[in-house]
């Protein structure tokens, strides 16, 4: 494993995030996750609390207000996710669509942008899938057609993650349809743009209080400015952000995983059957034996990951796939394992061991299902 090269401000820093957070989400976040997933409504006040807490730039450099930590970033994350998926997610999504500004933006476009991102004056989001290219995402049929100083997309995203409750969306789309992946562009849209609009609200198994739409780009018309990098880019700046966003949502798997956990383990102490409890019967323990040590084990991998988003290795593509891998496998099985621990209060809504099985789901399913995880590391360790 490689060691993080952190001063001891950053640790410190880290340290003090982490306390706030904990207390936040004791205080604030875990007594709405029921309510939240109930009423499917986007947390609006909860966004504001992270936002007034400094928790929605902790990834990006420090010139540009984070703290410029991937290891503090998904370690924040996972702490939100034990108490609530959903929640978690602002924070997973602010990154995901300001990555490739990052990655990829001009110094203007970056000063202009991320400092007002990490604040939570602008929020963001990432559309990269259509309905015909989710996986396979080079295959994208949305175009821009550059006209004058300008940029006019035409197309339909969707399961676009917050584009309701954000004010920018970073748009993947074709300047050059003959060329493939290569003719693949980036572009920041702002979501007040002509032409840009919402289309049809999805309604899913978990994750339910962040808003998923279409996004129908209709003659959207945007400054040839806000083209990030070259034309041709988007491509490789669409999977670069990836590589990177991808710890996000093991982060928020991992801490699915040890809320259920933790949840089943105090479960098993207090509930008596056969004259003692739950904790006392080896067949359990091992079950929790098992789902802890899965979950230690999938810890190790995404903290190695965002230590080498950190360093800047150059082979975070592998690292990223591999955590999304086993934190997500890890948090559907352990969450299924806590339901069936819990028996029949498991599988009622009384209890969030439920709604941590069903917003583990996602885990396995965006930005890459787990059978493009295992592509992208196969071809590492098979080599290309
Ligand atoms: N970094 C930089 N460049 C990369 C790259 C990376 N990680 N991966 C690929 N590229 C480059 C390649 O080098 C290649 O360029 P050259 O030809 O110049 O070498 C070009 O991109 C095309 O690459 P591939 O040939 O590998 O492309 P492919 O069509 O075989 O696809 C894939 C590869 C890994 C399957 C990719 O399509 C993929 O990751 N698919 C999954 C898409 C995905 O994760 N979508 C998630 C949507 S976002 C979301 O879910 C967010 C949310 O809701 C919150």
């Amino acid at each position: 494993m490689l060691a993080p090269d952190r001063s001891p401000d950053v640790i410190e820093a880290e340290k003090m995030v982490l306390e706030t957070v904990r207390q936040l989400v004791a205080e604030k976040v875990a007594p709405r996750a029921a309510a939240i997933d109930a009423s499917g409504e986007y947390p609006r006040d909860l966004r504001d609390l992270f936002a007034k807490n400094d928790l929605l730039g902790i990834p990006f450099p420090e010139e540009y207000g984070g703290l410029g930590s991937f290891l503090t970033y998904v370690k924040v994350v996972e702490e939100v996710a034990k108490a609530c998926a959903t929640s978690a997610l602002i924070i997973a999504v602010q990154e995901l669509g300001a990555l490739p500004i990052m990655i990829a933006g001009s110094p203007e476009q970056k000063k202009h942008y991320l400092p007002k991102l990490a604040t939570g004056e602008l929020m963001t989001s990432y559309a990269l899938t259509e309905s015909t290219s989710g996986s396979d995402a080079a295959n994208m049929r949305t175009t821009a057609v550059r006209d004058g100083d300008h940029y006019v997309l035409n197309g339909t995203k969707v399961f676009i993650t917050n584009v309701a409750v954000a004010d920018l969306c970073i748009v993947f789309a074709s300047t050059d349809p003959s060329l493939g992946p290569k003719g693949v562009s980036a572009f920041v849209c702002h979501t007040d743009d002509p032409g840009f609009k919402l289309g049809k609200v999805e309604h899913k198994m978990g994750i339910r209080g962040s808003p998923t739409n279409e996004v129908v780009l209709d003659g959207c018309r945007i400054p040839a400015d806000r083209l990030l990098g070259s034309e041709g880019e988007g491509f490789r700046i669409a999977m670069a952000t990836l590589d990177k966003s991808r710890p996000g949502v093991a982060a928020q798997a991992l801490g699915i995983a040890q809320g259920a956990l933790d949840f089943a383990a105090s479960y098993l102490q207090e509930r008596i059957a056969f004259g003692k409890p739950l904790a006392k019967q080896q067949g359990l323990q091992w079950m929790i034996a098992d789902m802890d040590c899965e979950t230690q084990a999938a810890r190790l991998l995404l903290y190695e990951a965002a230590t080498r988003c950190d360093l800047g290795t150059d082979d975070v593509t592998y690292w990223g796939a591999l955590c999304k891998l086993k934190c997500g496998d890890v948090a559907m099985r352990v969450t299924t394992d806590a339901v069936q621990l819990l028996g029949g209060y498991g599988y009622m809504t009384e209890y969030p061991v439920e709604r941590m099985m069903r917003d583990a789901k996602i885990t396995q399913i965006y930005e890459g299902t787990q059978q493009i995880q295992r592509i992208v590391i196969a071809r590492k360790t098979l080599g290309k």
